[in-house]
């Protein structure tokens, strides 16, 4: 008999043809979130689960059921998971890293350049028919050419952030758990390893790049705010949560800071509607990585991981070995 799965959300049809060939797959072809209680329900029998960063897989979750070997996130960011508890119950998780690296630290840039050079604020302007004269001090921006770029949470994609900064001739001040290596330092145009709050104080433009977890919630508040200059840019491609958005659109408001572009929200897609009512910020629908060959990649990645963990094998992307 194959192994059961459920795949929580829509994916691409062949990508679940494949999975077709190894498990007998309950597929969600309306694309509906499920809530907890339908996840549970759905899963009471299923031996893994073919995952979507908006599925909450709790500890309930875990212990209602009973058949389950894992959990393979279609994300690299995995904090819809409790993995602790997934361990406990002797769940293998695994995410995506990697092969959205370069598309993700594309999109910081899209996101970079258009908050600092106020693209969608004038798009929207010219679509309204408000254009009626080429003004001096029409839509001034911040410059990014050689410029200082701060980034905050230098993983994979941070990293990848920082190289593409060599073409614009900038500074790389950066922050994270822990300096990077001589070598990645280099590879990342050299960016110099500095406190949170040095980044804040000396860049011009701030990436957020860091995992959300409990303790980085909040991370970026109205104190910290405080610390960026007044003509600066911050940018959110992580998680919700990392920022108070509250506090965010306090500064945006007052004009304490130039702009944010924001990719991520505190209770996605439910955002904070305060943030339509302010000109200088850059809103997405977290897009980070979509791009179809990213979008795939991950696809086949996660449906490697579970083929992976449901044959007794180590999963290539396993995140907590200690489960086995
Ligand atoms: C997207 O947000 C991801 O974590 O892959």
């Amino acid at each position: 008999m194959k192994p059961k799965i459920l795949i929580t959300r829509a994916i691409f049809p062949d990508v679940i043809q494949r999975l077709e060939k190894v498990f007998e797959v309950d597929s969600n072809i309306s694309d509906k979130i499920y809530s907890e209680a339908e996840l549970i329900e759905k899963c009471h029998d299923k031996d893994g689960i073919f995952s979507n960063p908006a599925d909450r897989i709790s500890a309930k979750f875990m212990q209602a059921c009973t058949q389950l070997k894992a959990v393979c996130n279609m994300a690299v960011g995995y904090n819809n998971i409790d993995v602790a508890a997934a361990t406990n119950a002797g769940i293998k998780v695994t995410n995506t890293p990697d092969v959205l690296n370069q598309t993700t630290a594309d999109f910081a840039w899209a996101l970079l350049m258009a908050t600092a050079r106020r693209v969608t604020e004038s798009e929207h302007f010219l679509r309204a028919g408000k254009w009626e004269k080429l003004t001096y001090d029409g839509f001034l921006g911040a410059d990014v050419y050689g410029s200082t770029l701060g980034i905050i949470g230098m993983g994979r994609i941070g990293q990848a952030i920082a190289r593409r900064s060599m073409g614009f001739d900038m500074k790389v001040v950066y922050h994270n758990r822990s300096q990077l290596t001589p070598e990645q330092e280099a590879y990342a145009n050299h960016a110099q390893y500095k406190s949170r709050d040095q980044v804040l104080q000396e860049a011009d433009h701030i990436i957020l790049v860091l995992p959300y977890s409990p303790a980085v919630h909040h991370y970026i508040g109205a104190a910290e705010i405080a610390l960026m200059k007044p003509t600066a840019t911050l940018i959110n491609i992580a998680r919700g949560g990392i920022v108070d958005d509250a506090a965010l659109i306090a500064a945006l408001q007052r004009g304490q800071i130039a702009a944010a572009g924001l990719d991520v929200f505190e209770n996605e897609p439910a955002f904070n509607q305060e943030f339509l009512n302010c000109t200088n910020v850059v809103l997405t629908p977290h897009i980070g990585s979509a791009t179809e060959s990213a979008r795939r990649a991950m696809a086949n990645c996660a449906a490697d991981n579970l083929i992976a963990a449901l044959s007794g094998k180590t999963p290539p992307n396993l995140l907590n070995p200690e489960s086995a």
